[in-house]
């Protein structure tokens, strides 16, 4: 039943295969070997592995993306909520098998290279440039909408002028905008923390998931009492699906509060530092998704049903696309100045509408403490990958280059903030993180396919934890990923494969000749300061 995988791939570990452009896949068994030599103590619990997901989970999406989903969905949102959550439960399951067995870093592009040989696993890693840099720009062009509303205007009376809160409106940022300047400060900010060698402790991350989880328990708490149903009708304004490339509908909305849930792979690469993997693995992704679907629908029910969040409509009563130059300006209409839609702090906004200003104030504290260490996951995620595709001689080796002081990846570290930073200080929230969630979809399909390769390939290796039902579940997540991705806006659909025609570029005219594995070298690297394996293979036959 399976055998088309097998005979469309023709691929075989520590084998070349017929199709020249699937060739090198990096031998499994030498990552095996390393990470078996790595041997990292197994402390974590299924607690403290949901505690880490949650903490990445939580962030822009929730506290700034609602009103941007609300403008594609209406209430719908929830149901959108729910759309998006169940796609990444299905993904999250197929991810804990693969890094419970290929428990190595380079998440999603180290699978993809061990399984289904480098060219892809190069397309992945490029497709997570977006998943982690872009979502790193979205993360800080949402915590500016807190800073620049709760700390400088709420807080001090300090009005921002509009040229440096927001990028150009024509670039669907704010009337007589130029450049986010808070936005690009936070990024570069933290790529200095990360220069530094920051790293967050468990400790701190539990302070933080604190701090948002009461934001938002406080939040549901003193809307959902005040709920008023004639707030949800009509319930689906823009339908259940409004057409594909089009972005909106309940299903467009899921396509970019999907968003939301970016963040639970972190979780994967944790594995192999987990007791009892076989069931903490599941219960740390599965339960902080399930945990934060709960918490964004009644988040979502409790904004709707308080202060409305019908979308604007434009001509033909379809909404007015999110983060567009015409909603922009519909929002400086005065009739709209309240709209749920067209608020840069969605949550702490409901909040103040409904009379609970300091309230409101506090929340907007609480995202202006919490979301920075988002952005330092991602930045740190990304600033990894490119490590391990350096090490792999697919990127220029200087980018792997480790400061002698700080122990950090440092010149790759400053390269991609700089380019996070730049795209946070000049694009919209919403259109960022749509970009993002192209990539990241892309990666979890791969994810989910190289989780059914190995099955096919290598069904004896252990697998401490191993999905139930994979041949339904894998399909699945993939099936669902190419929905969502077919749900987001056009132009940023586009940029998946106008970027991944620029990877390929790059590939052919530098990669594939400089490849470590091209020129019989297998280096394994777990982390910056970590075991790294040279194992010599046949070099493959042209
Ligand atoms: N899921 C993360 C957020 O919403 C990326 O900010």
């Amino acid at each position: 039943m399976i055998d088309w995988l097998g005979a469309l791939l023709r691929l075989r570990v520590n084998g070349y295969p017929d199709i020249m452009i699937l060739d090198r896949v990096k031998p499994l068994d030498a990552i095996l070997a390393a990470a078996s030599k790595k041997s990292l103590k197994r402390t974590m619990s299924g607690f403290q592995l949901m505690l880490f997901g949650i903490g990445c989970i939580i962030g822009t999406g929730i506290f700034v993306l609602t009103a941007a989903g609300a403008q594609k969905a209406g209430p719908g949102l929830m149901l959108a909520f729910a759309i998006a959550g169940v796609i990444c439960i299905v993904a999250a399951l197929c991810y804990a098998e693969i890094a419970s067995t290929v428990p190595v870093s380079g998440s999603a592009y180290t699978y993809t290279y061990a399984t289904m040989g480098e060219f892809l696993a190069w397309t992945v890693g490029w497709a997570l440039v977006l998943e982690y840099a872009i979502a790193a720009s979205a993360v800080s062009v949402g915590w500016s909408g807190y800073f620049v509303g709760t700390i400088l205007n709420e807080t001090f009376g300090i009005h921002l002028p509009a040229w440096l809160s927001g990028g150009p409106l024509a670039l669907g940022g704010v009337e007589g905008g130029f450049i986010n300047l808070p936005a690009l400060v936070i990024a570069l900010l933290v790529t200095w923390l990360l220069m530094i060698g920051t790293s967050e402790s468990a400790k701190f991350n539990a302070v933080l998931v604190t701090i948002k989880v009461t934001a938002l328990t406080i939040f549901i708490a003193l809307t959902l009492p005040q709920v008023d149903a004639e707030k949800f009708n009509p319930f689906l304004p823009a339908g259940l699906f409004g057409g594909f490339g089009s972005g909106v509908g309940a299903v467009g909305a899921a396509a970019t509060i999907f968003f939301a849930y970016v963040g639970f792979d972190a979780v994967s690469t944790a594995a192999e530092e987990t007791k009892d993997p076989q069931r903490n693995v599941p219960i740390g992704l599965v339960g902080s998704l399930l945990f934060c679907t709960v918490f964004y629908i009644a988040v979502a029910a409790g904004a709707i049903g308080t202060i409305g969040g019908q979308p604007i409509m434009g001509p033909g009563g379809i909404p007015f696309p999110a983060g567009s130059e015409e909603l922009a300006r519909q929002c400086a209409l005065p009739q709209f100045s309240a709209a749920l839609v067209c608020s840069d702090e969605a949550l702490a906004h409901v909040l103040r509408q409904i009379g609970w200003s300091g309230v409101g104030n506090a929340l907007g504290y609480a995202a202006f403490l919490a979301l920075p260490s988002v952005i330092l996951v991602l930045l740190f995620a990304q600033t990894r990958i490119f490590f391990v595709m350096s090490r792999d001689g697919l990127l220029p080796e200087v980018l792997s280059r480790v400061h002698p002081k700080w122990h950090t990846p440092y010149i790759v570290t400053i390269a991609t903030g700089a380019v996070v930073a730049v795209a946070a200080a000049f694009l919209p929230v919403g259109q960022l993180a749509d970009i993002a969630n192209a990539g990241t979809l892309y990666a979890f399909a791969m994810v989910a396919i190289a989780v059914l390769v190995l099955r096919r390939q290598r069904p004896e290796i252990p697998r401490p934890f191993k999905v139930r039902g994979v041949w339904f579940v894998a399909p699945a997540a993939v099936a669902g990923c190419v929905f969502l991705f077919l749900n987001l806006p056009f132009e940023a659909m586009m940029v998946l494969p106008v970027w991944s025609v620029i990877g390929l570029v790059l590939y052919f005219a530098y990669s594939r000749s400089r490849s470590h594995l091209g020129r019989g070298i297998v280096e394994v690297v777990d982390d910056i300061e970590g075991d790294e394996d040279l194992v010599p293979i046949k070099p493959p036959e042209a």
